[in-house]
């Protein structure tokens, strides 16, 4: 099947899940958009108001932010995909809650399968621990690593933190600007650019390369 066709299929079931409960209060499920070829895949949290009204993700003021870190790696919009690890609002902007998160994680699987991106860049600690569970987002933001089947996962923190913390922007916009970098690099045990700091779950994970 066609990549475009199959992504099409996912969001197709995601439109008509009943998974989980958010299914209730959602208005417009928001599955994800962008090429079936993107080389860099984003994924957020989950919907929030604006994403809820039109079904497309990051179209608020966290999307307006995503445009300019994207803009400070060269990339448009146009050429990432971008998706939640939920696919439907949370009541209120409030957190995922496990049982959510497992029912939306076959939609999210499907589209890496799809996909297969270079990098896939988590945006804050719900998308970070579909594939670092137990890291935490201070320690290793910005710092890449490669998962079994040659992607390399970068976390960063979210934009809407950033917006709410100012104090995180600066190293929100240096973890994008050295996202060029990290698409240069081949699969496999490499070396990053930026070392983690010693005696962190990073430095550990790194050093099983
Ligand atoms: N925050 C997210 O995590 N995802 C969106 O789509 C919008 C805001």
């Amino acid at each position: 099947m066609q990549p475009e066709v199959a992504l099409r299929e996912v969001a197709q079931a995601v439109s008509v899940c009943t998974r989980c409960a958010l299914h209730f209060s959602r208005k417009r499920s928001v599955p994800g958009e962008g090429p079936a070829d993107a080389q860099v895949m984003l994924i957020g949290e989950g919907p929030g108001f604006h994403e809820n009204e039109q079904g497309r993700p990051f179209v608020g003021q966290a999307g307006k932010f995503l445009d300019e870190l994207l803009a400070l790696a060269g990339l448009k919009r146009t050429e990432v995909f971008i998706t939640n690890v939920v696919k439907c609002r949370p009541p209120g902007n409030r957190d995922p809650l496990p049982e959510e998160l497992s029912a939306c994680s076959a939609m999210l699987e499907q589209q890496l399968e799809i996909i297969h991106p270079r990098v896939i860049v988590t945006l804050g600690r719900f998308s970070m621990a579909r594939f670092l569970p137990n890291a935490r987002i201070s320690e290793i933001h910005g710092q890449p690593r490669w998962v079994d089947d040659g992607c390399m996962i970068v976390p960063m923190y979210h934009p809407a933190a950033a917006l709410h913390q100012p104090k995180l922007r600066p190293d929100l916009e240096a973890d994008f600007a050295r996202l060029p970098g990290y698409l240069q690099m081949q699969p496999g045990p490499q070396k990053p650019s930026v070392p983690p700091k010693k005696g962190t779950e990073a430095e550990t994970q790194l050093s099983l390369f």
